[in-house]
């Protein structure tokens, strides 16, 4: 069985995921950007940041992977999926742009990552500026605690949360 590890990252934290896991299992990681051809592999475990609640480098790389290959999907975003109503959220959005049969059969992981808020591009730092002023309008414990560490560095990355991936 031949395995290959795909990662979409834009400030590391998913990048670091990636290089663990081929780490322990000893696998070769590529960047989104830097794949051609994935025809070669069986298996497709593809790591990539949510950014607004899209798979970083996920449609690009959906385009190379055939329905005979299995895809496992591991995204890593600051909302806690632990909490169902992020974790169905995202799910959901990664399935709607799955075609069938390969959205049966994907396998979806999702994990915690990090930010720091001043090494944020001008964009990001806006996107992130208005999700700020939605969460001190929302009343969770999750928007609080955003609202708490915005413009600070914050990290979740957890390299045990990587033993949940069944592969
Ligand atoms: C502009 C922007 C949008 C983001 N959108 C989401 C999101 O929709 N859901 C989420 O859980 N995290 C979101 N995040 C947090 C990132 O997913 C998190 O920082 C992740 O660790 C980034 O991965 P990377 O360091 O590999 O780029 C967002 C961050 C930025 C800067």
């Amino acid at each position: 069985m031949s395995a290959i590890v795909v990662f979409g990252s834009r400030y590391g934290s998913t990048k670091s995921y990636a290089e663990e896991f081929v780490r322990r299992h000893s696998l070769d990681a590529i960047s989104f950007d830097e794949v051609s051809d994935l025809s070669n592999y069986d298996t497709i475990i593809y790591f990539g940041g949510l950014y607004a609640a899209n798979v970083y480098g996920l449609k690009k790389t959906m385009k190379l992977i055939q329905s005979d290959q299995r895809l496992i999907i591991v995204t890593v975003g600051l909302n806690d999926p632990d909490i169902p109503k992020n974790a169905e959220y995202t799910e959901k959005n990664i399935r709607q742009i799955l075609p069938n049969p390969l959205n049966d059969n994907a396998e979806i992981y999702q994990l915690r990552g990090a930010i720091d808020y001043k090494n944020l591009k001008p964009l990001h730092r806006i996107m992130m500026y208005f999700i700020y002023l939605k969460a001190k309008s929302d009343d969770t414990e999750e928007s609080r605690q955003m609202v708490d560490t915005y413009g600070d560095m914050l990290s979740f990355v957890d390299f045990s949360t990587l033993d949940k991936i069944q592969y």
